[in-house]
């Protein structure tokens, strides 16, 4: 049991290396699972969830080999059934696609229902609607999703989404590319990530045309060989850094960016105070002066993302006035407010919206991580807080930020890993995990 010691206080100076997005890893790997062949991926995110999905595959029988410190090789050729280990299924949100992947190369998938991190309700109806409306017979119960192609193989189908969806966006596109003719997803996601998983597939002979638009087309192939690909840098973790420039002061380079992908939030850090300069893949992030309020509400992209609401929430404990925020994605993402708090923030969170009175500084206080990003919010809220902040439960963070201690340290943060004797897991923690 890890936790995360914080003193506040110091201002960020230096540069920040962002590694490979984690929520297009988390698709790219099981989406490996169609290929008969290698697949050599590039700036893998050194996480714990996608060491989790490597750990999948393997026990399914994939060969997967390290050759560099962020390369890694897929074989799944020796893949022959379609049955993941459950229980480190219901670990993790992303597993979801294993179900997209397996019915794509095998017909058929048994798998246990995804866990992830508890934003409130998280179906899967979107997903089932579309492998259905390809033709596979789908039941859920008792915890697991049976589904079955009904001739053995998917049929293109056109679906219309009635909810944009990241996670079924791209699991439809991943069973798509082996479907008898073409399916069109449309109310389509349009995330950087969901181009990313796209070009990978293409890159195994898969046909996807028009993913980062509303209207994404696959014409099905016979079958995937092996791909090449390097993965984009990571969205979220880059706005990560900035919310903690923009909470602690200072001026960080964060390199192995694309700018584009961080304009609204480097627009919502210039409306508080802070300077932005954007370069080719990099992004200079100085904040000298006071923050002013803002009001943020979170929606698909090209929207502010909502993994970066709870950072943001920090971030605003500190501006002047009154700030409010939306979420517009999740029903409920606002259990960490209970955990700011304790540090002194002034928030009412009621339903979908946060209202936060700005204080002059937050209080270093003992609080827990709920779920990945607001653990994140945790450690900024620490990194400008007067005092010392313990961060308990830091594996959520650890699912997502790759180096995280390190990487902040390294720009002057003064924060600690202490690692604590294990407690008896609980399975509830478990069970919300991803
Ligand atoms: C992904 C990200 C998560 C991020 C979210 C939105 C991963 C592993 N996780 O989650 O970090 O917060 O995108 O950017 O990539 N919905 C349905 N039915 C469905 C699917 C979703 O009603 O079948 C609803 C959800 O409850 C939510 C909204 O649609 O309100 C968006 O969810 P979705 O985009 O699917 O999120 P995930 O792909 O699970």
């Amino acid at each position: 049991m890890d936790k995360y010691v914080v003193r506040g206080g110091n201002p960020l100076f230096g540069e920040v290396e962002i590694g490979g997005a984690k929520n297009a890893a988390v698709a790219i790997i099981p989406a490996a699972l169609m290929a008969n062949g290698v697949c050599r991926i590039e700036n893998m995110p050194r996480i714990s969830d996608v060491d989790l999905l490597l750990s999948i595959l393997k026990q399914m029988g994939a060969k997967v080999r390290m050759v560099g410190k962020t390369i890694f090789e897929i074989d799944c050729t020796g893949v022959k059934h379609s049955k993941a280990p459950f229980d480190k299924m219901r670990r993790i949100r992303a597993s979801y696609y294993l179900i997209g992947s397996m019915l794509g190369r095998f017909g058929n998938a048994k798998t246990a229902m995804p866990g992830g991190c508890n934003f409130g309700v998280r179906p899967i109806d979107q997903h089932i609607r579309g492998i259905s409306a390809m033709g596979a017979g789908v039941e859920v119960k008792g915890g697991f999703v049976y589904a079955e192609a009904n001739h053995g193989r998917l049929d293109g189908a056109r679906i219309y989404m009635d909810k944009v969806s990241v996670g079924a966006t791209m699991n439809i596109m991943i069973a798509a590319t082996t479907a008898n003719g073409r399916t069109v997803i449309e109310n389509a996601a349009k995330e950087p990530h969901i181009v990313d998983v796209a070009n990978f597939l293409n890159s195994m002979g898969a046909d996807v045309r028009g993913a980062g638009t509303d209207t994404v087309k696959i014409n099905g192939v016979a079958d995937l060989h092996g791909g090449a690909h390097c993965i984009i840098p990571d969205q979220i973790e880059a706005g990560t850094y900035m919310a903690a420039v923009a909470a602690a002061g200072g001026e960080v380079l964060i390199k192995n960016v694309i700018p584009k992908h961080l304009d609204c939030i480097a627009a919502k850090l210039r409306e508080m105070g802070v300077e932005i300069k954007e370069y080719e893949d990099s992004i200079l992030v100085k904040r000298t002066r006071p923050l002013r309020r803002a009001n943020i509400k979170t929606l698909p992209y090209p929207g502010f993302p909502t993994d970066m609401q709870p950072q943001f929430c920090a971030v605003l404990c500190m501006a002047s006035g009154t700030s409010v925020i939306t979420e517009g994605v999740w029903d409920n993402r606002y259990r960490y407010v209970n955990e700011l708090k304790k540090m002194g923030a002034q928030i009412q969170a009621d339903g979908k919206t946060a209202v936060i009175e700005g204080i002059e500084s937050l209080t270093g206080a003992p609080v827990a991580a709920c779920d990945l990003r607001a653990g994140a919010a945790m450690v900024i809220a620490g990194l400008c807080a007067r005092g010392t902040t313990e961060v308990e439960d830091v594996s959520y963070i650890e699912r997502g930020y790759e180096d995280f201690v390190g990487k902040l340290k390294c720009i002057g943060a003064d924060i600690a890993v202490i690692t604590e004797p294990d407690e008896p897991k609980s399975t509830d923690k478990e069970a919300i995990a991803g």
